[in-house]
């Protein structure tokens, strides 16, 4: 049994949690969490994943010796090696912020800073739906999009922690825009992606005198909430079943070059696009099919995460590299 503190720092919220490891088993004890923009950025908000970890140790009457070490999960780029956060687009103002010396100092334990997506696989590959495989992908689809790649039942980070950044591959001339770049996988596929092609479609249905379920009026194509659309989608609505088959037909795009690439025997898909399964399959399907060899595509099993909702804490905790066999 290992006791592990994980740190899950992102654009959009920041959590730690206290996780409890017993053979391929997590329980997560406590948790809190925090908006990244209520922070007076970098410094205070290591402080305060800082102060957080303490209380939750405190409830739990646990000291700093009784904690076997941390793993702090962020978008790249990063360091892993000297445990630096570079200057990732989604948090602005964070320029080679120490964070896992930080943490490691204050609590006297090893901590250790790994992609977010790298982590991921770790988690999904130890706790989820890629155990016991050699090959495998996990895709994160949050803000970003990135994919961590486990090959030959080792995490492949490649030579400065930049492998599997397939968010950057350029899927098409135009299209939505991600990290500054248009057309790109990051673009069609991520949460804002999808929002995009989502504000897109309504425009389009708008101007025409049609409507959309999930945006009543232009003026509302700036704050489109992508849950509603996935709700609307559901539903059947024209311009929610739009978007989720384009944005399905890219991710096919896209998969079929990790499948050629890399030979996988499972992918599997976090975030949104775990969420959504049901309603990107069909059409991501039908591109791969068309896109990728066979001969690979007959081995490989694409996947939502296993570990849901939870995959970013388990992410965190599998980022101390820490296990209990
Ligand atoms: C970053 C990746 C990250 C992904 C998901 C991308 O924009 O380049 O490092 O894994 O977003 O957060
Ligand atoms: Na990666």
């Amino acid at each position: 049994m290992k006791h592990v503190l994980g740190f899950d720092i992102g654009g959009t919220k920041c959590a730690v949690m206290l996780g409890r490891i017993s053979g391929q088993n997590v329980d997560f004890l406590e948790r809190k969490a925090f908006r990244t923009a209520d922070t007076n950025g970098a410094d205070d908000a290591v402080d305060t994943l800082i102060a957080k970890a303490e209380t939750i140790l405190q409830n739990h009457g646990l000291t700093h010796r009784d904690i076997d070490a941390a793993g702090i999960s962020c978008g790249g780029p990063l360091d892993s090696e000297k445990g630096l956060i570079l200057s990732p687009p989604n948090l602005i103002g964070w320029d080679r912020v120490p964070v896992a010396d930080r943490i490691g100092n204050h609590f006297g334990i090893s901590a250790h800073l790994q992609n977010d997506a790298n982590a991921g696989a770790l988690a999904e590959w130890m706790f989820g739906a890629a155990r016991n495989t050699s090959n495998a992908v996990f895709i994160t689809f949050g803000t970003g999009c990135g994919a961590g790649l486990i090959l030959n039942k080792k995490l492949y980070t490649g030579t400065n922690d930049m492998a599997g950044e397939c968010g950057h591959i350029r899927l098409s001339a135009v299209g939505p825009v991600g990290y500054g770049k248009s057309g790109s996988m990051e673009g069609y596929c991520s949460g804002g992606g999808i929002a995009q092609l989502a504000g897109m479609m309504a425009r389009e249905r708008l101007q025409s005198g049609q409507s959309a379920a999930y945006c009543e009026n232009i003026n509302e194509i700036e704050h489109i909430d992508v849950k509603r659309v996935a709700e609307a989608a559901r539903q059947g609505d024209e311009a929610a079943c739009k978007t989720f088959r384009t944005a399905g037909e890219y991710l096919g795009r896209g998969l079929a070059v990790l499948v050629d690439c890399l030979n996988p025997e499972v992918i599997v898909l976090g975030g949104i696009f775990g969420r959504c399964y049901d309603l990107l399959v069909h059409p991501m399907e039908t591109i791969l099919q068309k896109e990728a060899l066979g001969i690979s595509l007959s081995v490989c099993r694409i996947v939502p995460a296993q570990l849901g909702e939870e995959i970013g804490d388990y992410a965190a905790i599998a980022a101390s590299g820490i296990s209990d066999e």
